[in-house]
């Protein structure tokens, strides 16, 4: 064993952090990714392989280079808006992309995955609290593409000896709390970097979609999860499959609900900027509340969630905004005092 693992979107939010956490680990991460939506420079603990997965001669290229020893599987399109109106991008992408990452590490013996899945294979929930035995009904085009990747690798899992662990991410928040490294998209579309660029003067208000849900003050409800505690269960889960040969599908998430009006209080509270709101109708395809039934990924991984609370993934996103705007002490002192 080498220790090597090809990162898929290693250059992504996820898949960054996940690197860094495969080399505090002693694993050496390489990541592969086409930077459709990833930052070069969010690379920083391996060799970066430009490349796309559904180029299966670049992929065989790289995986006869590094001979890795599992793959996360991160690349991926994510936006739910997008997906309903690109569906074949979206299938094309992810669909496509990962039976072409399938067939590469079956003919190249690589016999450990673990993969990036998303609380949108279960659509809108029948419980308060959801566990991996939930319907998967995905209500949109990404969600569909998540499910269908899901079930090819358990398919190939069963006919072609495959070990895996499927993570269902529930909201993946917050940013590296060594500040190194942070959302790394090019177009924010989630609600906690948005809220973070109102705070920076980058946007000017943030919309609320909907405020007539049945929760306690009208918006919807959201298990928020630290990026870093993210990264760590990807970690464990490699350990877990490598040491059990178990094939393991997990929710990532806290088991805690926050409404859209609790993150818009804690981001006005760290930040100390009035952050305008405007009160907008629902998101099409938004479902009222998503929390995580978590006890198997504690159980089995033993994995313990260090940085989910509310105020430390604010913190830790603020704490990147700034690094990334240079919105540093100085500067803020500057954009105050020509405020007043
Ligand atoms: N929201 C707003 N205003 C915004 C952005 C978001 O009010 O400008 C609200 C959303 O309506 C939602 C909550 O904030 O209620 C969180 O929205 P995000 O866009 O941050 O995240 P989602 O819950 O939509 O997305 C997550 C994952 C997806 C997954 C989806 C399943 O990031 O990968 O849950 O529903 F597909």
């Amino acid at each position: 064993m080498n220790n090597t693992v090809l990162v898929t979107g290693g250059a992504g939010y996820i898949g960054s952090h996940a690197c860094k956490a495969l080399a505090a680990n002693g694993y050496n991460p390489v990541s592969y990714d086409n930077l459709c939506s990833g930052n070069k420079d969010h690379v920083r603990w391996g060799p970066l392989e430009i490349g796309d997965i559904r180029n299966q001669t670049r992929l065989t290229q790289v995986i006869k280079l590094y001979r890795p020893e599992a793959i996360m599987h991160f690349a991926s399109l994510i936006r739910v808006g997008e997906s309903v109106i690109k569906p074949s991008e979206y299938y094309d992408n992810n669909v496509f992309g990962t039976f072409c990452l399938l067939n590469v590490a079956r003919k190249n013996d690589i016999r450990k995955m673990v993969f990036s899945s998303s609380a949108a294979v279960y659509g809108t929930p029948e419980a308060d609290i959801i566990a991996e035995d939930h319907p998967l009904r995905p209500v949109n085009p990404y969600g569909h593409t998540k499910l269908a990747m899901e079930n090819m690798i358990r398919d190939y899992a069963a006919a072609y000896n495959l070990d895996y662990a499927i993570l269902r991410y529930f909201n993946a928040a917050g940013a590296d709390m060594s500040g190194e490294i942070g959302t790394a998209y090019k177009v924010d579309t989630h609600i906690i970097p948005l809220l973070m660029r109102v705070a920076s003067g980058d946007m000017k208000e943030i919309g609320i979609f909907g405020t007539d849900y049945p929760s306690p003050d009208g918006t919807a409800i959201r298990d928020y999860i630290h990026v870093q505690d993210l990264a760590e269960a990807h970690i464990l889960a490699l350990r877990h499959i490598g040491k059990r040969n178990a094939r393991l599908t997990l929710n990532i998430g806290t088991s805690s609900g926050h409404s859209v009006q609790d993150v818009v209080d804690m981001a006005r509270r760290i930040t100390k900027r009035p952050i305008p709101t405007r009160s907008g109708p629902r998101r099409s395809g938004d479902p009222h509340r998503l929390v995580a039934d978590a006890a198997q990924a504690r159980k089995l991984l033993d994995w313990k969630p260090l940085y989910s609370d509310l105020q430390t993934i604010v913190s830790s996103a603020w704490q990147w905004q700034k690094k990334k705007t240079g919105l540093d002490a100085t500067s803020e002192a500057i954009r105050y005092a020509r405020a007043i």
